[in-house]
């Protein structure tokens, strides 16, 4: 079974193909640099640019698998969350592709892809306790089979990732900050700073709003008046609040689902924080099967959505 899929949510256009359990091509086309001069993704721009990358990125995959484009027997794409005009460009090109070769396309949604994305080794057993943090996303979600997905908690505001880009854009961090407060995280003091933890009240649920209101007043405060601003030191304080409240909610889920598999999945699973935190939660918990997915699918990618395809339709 071959499946060519497409991942187009937001700023990255990225087009994967897998045969039957092998990835045979992932490659993505970002567009970091055009957005990184207005401090975020623009919606617009993000559509705009996705339409220069699609012959490119599709004579590409299929280069790279050595296929031809009448060897696909399934077109996938991610059909939802994501912005608009970004998706509205996978779709059209998933249809093209499926109308073209006269095979079926099945629409699919980002956030289980990002789930699958943690799964490229096949390394699920069922069920699965998965923490989804992205730019877009902060969910617990269990997975009882690749069609039968529970939220069983999600942020009432802010994501995660969100938090982490806007509080780098006050330091003065290029976008997308997450990965700087991470490294500038690494040499600071995390008890320097009382952060307030999001939404510490026993549910499953998170906010981070509140967080990240409390980091940026912090910042101005100090601006304000003329101190120093000890940006490595407010980088851990505010990783440790961030962090340190999926844990406690991990832990509960952990005692309630009793899942066989542990997992974290989306772009800030990248974060060195959360990949210890995750690892220490599966061995105090005795989950022996413990992944933190390869760094290339934690952030958006085509290759998540071909393997979710392929789960769903085995
Ligand atoms: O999954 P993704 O590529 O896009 C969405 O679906 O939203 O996630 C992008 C997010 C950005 O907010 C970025 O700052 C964050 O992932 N990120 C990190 C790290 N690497 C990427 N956040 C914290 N620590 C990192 N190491
Ligand atoms: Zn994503």
């Amino acid at each position: 079974m071959k499946i060519l899929a497409i991942e187009s949510s937001c700023d990255e256009f990225s087009i994967s193909i897998i045969d039957n359990k092998k990835i045979l091509t992932n490659i993505i086309s970002s567009q970091i640099k055009q957005h990184e001069a207005f401090g975020g993704v623009v919606p617009e721009l993000a559509a705009r640019l996705h339409l220069e990358s699609i012959d490119y990125t599709l004579l590409a995959a299929l280069k790279e698998s050595k296929l031809d484009i009448n060897e696909i027997d399934y077109i996938a794409y991610t059909e939802r969350p994501g912005l608009i005009g970004s998706l509205i460009i996978g779709k059209l090109v998933g249809e093209s592709i499926a109308e073209y070769i006269n095979k079926p396309l099945i629409a699919l949604d980002h956030i289980e892809g990002h789930i699958f994305g943690a799964n490229i080794n096949n390394k699920f057993e069922y069920p699965v306790l998965a923490m989804v943090v992205s730019g877009g996303h902060t969910q617990i979600e269990m997975v009882y089979s690749p069609n039968d997905f529970e939220v069983i908690g999600a942020t009432v505001d802010d994501a995660i990732g969100e938090c982490y880009d806007k509080v780098a854009r006050v330091l003065g961090f290029k976008y997308p900050g997450g990965a700087l407060i991470d490294k500038q995280a690494f040499v600071g003091n995390k008890n320097a700073f009382n952060f307030t933890q999001p939404k510490n009240d026993g549910s499953y649920d998170f906010s981070y709003s509140g967080l990240k209101t409390n980091v940026i007043n912090t910042i101005h405060n100090l601006k304000q008046n003329h101190k120093e601003i000890p940006i490595n030191d407010i980088c851990a304080s505010f990783q440790f609040a961030a962090t340190n409240i999926i844990e406690k909610k991990l832990q509960k889920a952990i005692e309630e689902f009793k899942p066989k598999t542990l997992t974290i999945a989306g772009g800030v699973s990248a974060n060195c924080e959360l990949r210890e935190v995750i690892k220490l939660l599966g061995k105090k918990n005795n989950i022996k099967n413990t992944i933190i997915p390869e760094f290339q699918y934690c952030t958006d990618n085509a290759a998540m959505i071909a393997k979710l395809a392929y789960e769903k339709l085995k």
